[in-house]
């Protein structure tokens, strides 16, 4: 993994392979955390549930964006990859509970049959109360820890990531979409819906990320307004690949949200008018970062770009 202080210089664009190093690398030092701190001995079956639905699969997006705001903020990477394993650990509970029956109900994930279908519902529902706990022991190791995070950040990350989970992100948005089927929503309250349940995730990364470093105001408050820009063109882009691609490329089944009735950027937009949405937003998270003060943020600028480009 970089060190902070070394992700670009000034002016010079980065190339892709550096950049897709630098993701792979990522991607390892998370994996590998999420094997070690995810518990396969919890108790009667539990852990192997809980494995399941967050080991082996899944972009890992929501990693990356701590990892790179963290290197934005020149932060402590070691703090950073416990917010980064438990972000993903809320995210994949999410998921979880979004696949069973009472919710969207759904069979397919990450290219596998989902938890409920193969460990049935009450260890699904489970599995995803454990590890939305998790994600806060995680971030708030014994002080005896070799990576020990000092007790303010611990609490920081914390109030970031139960916001964001919580009534006024992920589970307030989630109720709203259940409430939503059917309904004509409009532009504003759409937006609202997915601000809240796949927006605030994304950019509590960003923030968590950047609260292992210390940034001005101006540029804390910029990386907000990233956050908030690729959270949204986030689920916009996922409202036009459940209609754009197939079940297969996808890991889940696509065609879902106009089965259920669900209103999208794309039945309430169009195809080409969620497009243009996201083209705005990719462009507004570009200006953000142009506006930090930021050295460096070439790793954010590019998860960006892979947040409105993505075929999955
Ligand atoms: C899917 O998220 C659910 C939404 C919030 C739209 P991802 O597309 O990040 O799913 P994984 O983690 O890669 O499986
Ligand atoms: C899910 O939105 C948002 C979550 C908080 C999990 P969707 O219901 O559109 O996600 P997918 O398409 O099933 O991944
Ligand atoms: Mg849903
Ligand atoms: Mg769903
Ligand atoms: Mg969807």
């Amino acid at each position: 993994m970089g060190r902070a202080g070394e992700a670009a210089v000034v002016g010079e664009p980065m190339k892709v392979a550096d950049f897709d190093l630098w993701v792979r690398e990522q991607l390892a030092v998370v994996e590998a955390a999420l094997e070690r701190w995810v518990p396969a001995a919890a108790p009667a079956g539990l852990g192997e549930a809980m494995r399941y639905g967050v080991l082996d699969g899944g972009k890992r997006l929501r990693p990356l964006l701590v990892m790179a705001a963290c290197d934005a903020a020149a932060g402590e990477h070691s703090a950073a990859l416990r917010a980064a394993v438990a972000v993903e650990l809320i995210h994949a509970y999410s998921l979880i509970h979004d696949d069973m029956p009472c919710m969207d109900n759904d069979v397919l994930r990450r290219g596998k049959p989902t938890v409920h279908v193969r460990f049935g519902e009450a260890q699904a529902m489970l599995a995803g109360d454990a590890m939305q706990a998790l994600a806060f022991e995680v971030l708030t190791p014994a002080g005896g820890d070799a990576d020990a995070i000092a007790p303010l950040l611990q609490a920081r990350l914390c109030g970031l990531l139960a916001r964001a989970a919580g009534f006024e992100g992920m589970a307030g948005g989630q109720a709203i979409d259940l409430a939503s089927i059917g309904l004509p929503l409009s532009e504003s309250r759409l937006r609202d819906m997915h601000r809240r349940k796949t927006g605030a995730l994304l950019q509590a990364s960003v923030l968590m990320g950047a609260a292992c470093g210390e940034l001005p105001a101006r540029a804390w408050s910029a990386l907000s307004g990233y956050g908030a820009a690729i959270g949204l063109a986030f689920q916009v882009v996922d409202d036009i690949l459940d209609v754009t691609q197939a079940s297969e490329t996808l890991g889940k089944t696509a065609g879902k949200d106009l089965h259920h009735n669900k209103p999208t950027y794309v039945s309430v937009l169009g195809l080409d008018g969620a497009r243009a949405q996201a083209e705005s937003l990719r462009r507004r998270a570009h200006e953000a970062l142009s506006g930090s003060g930021l050295a460096q943020h070439a790793y954010l600028s590019l998860l960006a770009d892979l947040v409105v480009d993505r075929n999955s």
